[in-house]
């Protein structure tokens, strides 16, 4: 409880309570009011030189993200560098004529600018008073009296509810259903669903002193079943999707210290030349999944439209079709893959469908940090995903699966968001060790992305990282020898540009490897990708893979100055694709039109000498305020070239305060909401 000041000083104190309310209001948008109640202790010379002990880098000034003739340095890339002192000396992860990749360090100066380490921070100090324990496919819960005194000094009442999804609602993907609260004593059986448990004192249902959702992966009938009848001449291997949104390989090694070290230390294959296809999460995960691009995810398999999901030929369905148990587990509910901006599945896409118990852990009270979910109830947000990704892999080690778990909440939003989680991470992975799931599953730790937005976006660093998220690979020791071919190619990619089409190539090879007769289909996006198991060639441009020059971190570029004339063909030309985009999507009525502030940079790629084409990419500050940027490709004179996009147009700064006027997930990247003056 907090100490009340003397009354005759209430009043005075009220009064600067509520201005100081009134103004952080104003500057900060709703929730990161409660972000406030998070101090960190920052202690960032310690940690930083604790971050250098453990992983050595060159001394070198960083690179800036130029490329230019090979150094000597530079010739080392080939073959492959084994080590990874060796490697960090390397001026370039991919180096060939069509394709180099910049290694920049990642505690270069615009990223240490940026970058500050938080601690873990609880979501709070008390012990959690229920648990859930597991014997011979029997799940109880229970209520911990030996906690109980320290939260209440009385008896304590403890009721649960069932929580199932919703069904026929308009929104199928969108609603639970919790029945009424049932009151136990010390422990209850609980089964497939999630549970939810509420405490108060006893004789006083008013003072709620605890509440959480729990749930246990348990075998269920059909899940047996289908497991009697699967074919017993396969040699199985599962497979495991750990995501964590919005981290790039750099912000990897800056943010998760002590995870990059694991996972180095551990023989985890890191693709460094990993370069995102489009701008943000649906796209990358569904070329993963579906081998589609944008276009074709959105006309093949439109999230938009009810039911087209269910129907989408996504590769985790191909596995549950073969007798593999599946799960899938992501939290931040309204911003989920499937489901931000569009219909999510109106049936559950896996055996283990964890949106129901995600939705209901967002009913507890919340706390926010920086602008997501971080606490539901006592959790963490992350750590339950973790904990149903580790419950969910362990509980079928035995028997073929395939898991998929992402996490958004403490990684979308900041740049310095996960760091407070690198012990949390560390352990799960360690976990996945010391239980055996690494021994039987292909384990996928990967991001979508590196930031999209916010202050290191605009650097030099940013650009690069934003397109090359971190992704390492944990294969089971027997696949070293028994596909001591495919391993060693798998590790010869590392050094190689590689997408997530590949990905899609690669998932429908384990199953081939798996012993299963399937026809492997290529990506319809990129029908040249293939699987990571295969050599990928050395000289890969990123047409060959799948990936636009927008997205492309294949050429550097150089910052170049544009005079008056050039600057008004960039400009107009820039808007007019904006405003061509808005209007599209038929929603100029409701957004601004935009004019030009400024010109905030314009840089020229370097000569491809396989092509002959230009790009110059441009950030653009506009009226209203947002900062877009775009790749322009022309040949020969800009001054009389015409000038084309290749990919998209990206949207540096958040974007989410001024686009809530429309529904559509990827027009919000565009649209600033009218409220007078000239639409579109
Ligand atoms: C991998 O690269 C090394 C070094 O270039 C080479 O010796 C080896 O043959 C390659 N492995 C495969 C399977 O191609
Ligand atoms: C929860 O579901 C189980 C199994 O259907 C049932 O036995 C139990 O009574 C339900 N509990 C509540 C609180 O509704
Ligand atoms: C859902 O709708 C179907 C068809 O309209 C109906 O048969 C079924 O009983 C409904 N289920 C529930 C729980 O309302
Ligand atoms: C549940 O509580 C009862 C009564 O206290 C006890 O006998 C039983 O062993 C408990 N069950 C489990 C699974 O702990
Ligand atoms: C709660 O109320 C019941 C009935 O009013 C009473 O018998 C019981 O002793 C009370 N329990 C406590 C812990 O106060
Ligand atoms: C496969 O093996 C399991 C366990 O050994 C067995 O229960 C099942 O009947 C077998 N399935 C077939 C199709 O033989
Ligand atoms: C791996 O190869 C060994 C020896 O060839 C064989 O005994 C073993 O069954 C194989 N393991 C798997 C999982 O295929
Ligand atoms: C594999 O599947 C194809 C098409 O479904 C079928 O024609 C073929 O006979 C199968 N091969 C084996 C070895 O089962
Ligand atoms: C998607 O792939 C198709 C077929 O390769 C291509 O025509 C289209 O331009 C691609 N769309 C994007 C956004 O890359
Ligand atoms: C590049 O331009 C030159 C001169 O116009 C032409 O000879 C050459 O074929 C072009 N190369 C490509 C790859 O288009
Ligand atoms: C630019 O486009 C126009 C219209 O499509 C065309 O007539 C002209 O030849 C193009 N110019 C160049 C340099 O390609």
């Amino acid at each position: 409880m907090q100490e009340h000041p003397p009354v005759s000083h209430r009043k005075v104190f009220l009064a600067i309570l509520l201005v100081s309310c009134l103004i952080l209001m104003i500057f900060y948008y709703d929730d990161t009011l409660l972000t406030n109640g998070f101090v960190y202790d920052k202690d960032q010379t310690n940690y930083l030189e604790a971050i250098e002990n453990a992983t050595p880098y060159s001394s070198k000034p960083s690179t800036r993200f130029t490329t230019q003739a090979p150094t000597p340095t530079a010739v080392k890339t080939s073959p492959l560098p084994r080590t990874d002192s060796q490697s960090e000396e390397l001026e370039f992860l991919v180096y060939s004529s069509k394709c180099k990749i910049v290694n920049l360090n990642p505690f270069n100066n615009d990223a240490k600018k940026y970058f500050h380490p938080e601690k873990y921070k609880a979501c709070r100090s008390l012990e959690l008073l229920t648990y859930v324990t597991k014997t011979d496919n029997t799940a109880t819960l229970h209520i911990d009296y030996n906690i109980s005194p320290s939260y209440t000094k009385k008896g304590i009442s403890c009721c649960y509810s069932n929580v199932t999804r919703k069904i026929n609602k308009s929104h199928p993907d969108s609603a639970i259903t919790i029945s009424s609260c049932k009151i136990f004593d010390s422990n209850v059986t609980i089964y497939n669903d999630p549970v939810m448990v509420k405490c108060t004192e006893v004789n006083n249902t008013d003072n709620k002193i605890y509440e959480n959702v729990h749930i246990a992966t348990l075998m269920k009938d059909d899940v047996k079943k289908k497991l009697d009848i699967s074919d017993n001449n396969t040699k199985p291997l599962s497979v495991l999707f750990v995501g964590i949104d919005s981290i790039s390989r750099l912000s990897f090694i800056r943010a998760l210290p002590k995870t990059f070290k694991f996972v180095e230390d551990n023989g985890w294959i890191p693709l460094k030349g990993y370069n995102k296809m489009d701008d943000n999460t649906f796209p990358n995960l569904m070329a993963i999944l579906t081998g589609y691009n944008q276009t074709q995810s959105y006309k093949i398999c439109n999230p938009k439209v009810e039911g087209m999901l269910d129907k989408c030929d996504m590769v985790w369905f191909d596995y549950r079709k073969l007798g593999y148990v599946t799960a899938y587990g992501e939290d931040e509910g309204s911003i989920n893959t499937f489901n931000y901006g569009k219909e999510g599945f109106t049936v559950p896409p896996a055996d283990y469908y964890f949106r129901p118990y995600v939705l209901a852990t967002e009913k507890l009270s919340k706390i926010r940090k920086d602008s997501m979910t971080y606490c539901t109830g006592p959790e963490t947000a992350g750590e339950r995903i973790l904990n149903l990704a580790k419950d969910f892999s362990v509980t079928f080690k035995g028997v073929p699966n395939f898991g998929f778990f992402w996490m958004n909440s403490f990684s979308h939003n900041k740049l310095n968001s996960p760091t407070g989680m690198d012990d949390k991470v560390k352990t799960f992975l360690e976990d996945l060790t010391t239980t055996g799931v690494t021994e039987n599953s292909i384990v996928f730790f990967l991001s979508d992305h590196g930031m999209r937005f916010g202050d290191i976006r605009v650097t030099d660093t940013g650009w690069l990282e934003e397109r090359l998220p971190f992704i390492y690979v944990s294969f089971p020791k027997w696949i070293h020898q028994n596909y001591t071919k495919e391993y060693e190619n798998f590790k010869n990619n590392t050094y190689k540009l590689t997408t997530p089409y590949d990905i899609y190539m690669t998932l429908q090879h384990i199953l081939v490897l798996s012993g299963h007769n399937y026809t492997v289909k290529a990506s319809t996006a990129c029908p040249q990708c293939k699987s990571l198991f295969e050599e990928m060639e050395s000289e890969r441009s990123c047409e060959d893979a799948g990936i636009t020059q927008h997205w492309c971190t294949c050429t550097g570029y150089k910052e170049t100055s544009l005079d008056a004339e050039v600057t008004n063909k960039v400009s107009n030309f820039f808007l007019e694709r904006i405003h061509s985009l808005i209007r599209s999507r038929n929603s100029d009525h409701r957004c601004a039109k935009y004019s030009v502030d400024k010109i905030l940079g314009a840089s020229l790629s370097q000569r491809l000498l396989y092509k002959n084409e230009t790009y110059l990419l441009v950030k653009l500050k506009t009226n209203p305020k947002a900062i877009f940027e775009t790749t322009i490709t022309y040949v020969g004179d800009i001054r009389s070239s015409n000038f084309s996009l290749s990919g998209g147009i990206s949207r540096l700064d958040s974007y989410e305060a001024h686009s809530r006027c429309v529904d559509d997930a990827y027009l919000r990247n565009y649209c600033y909401c009218r409220s007078t003056g000239v639409r579109v």
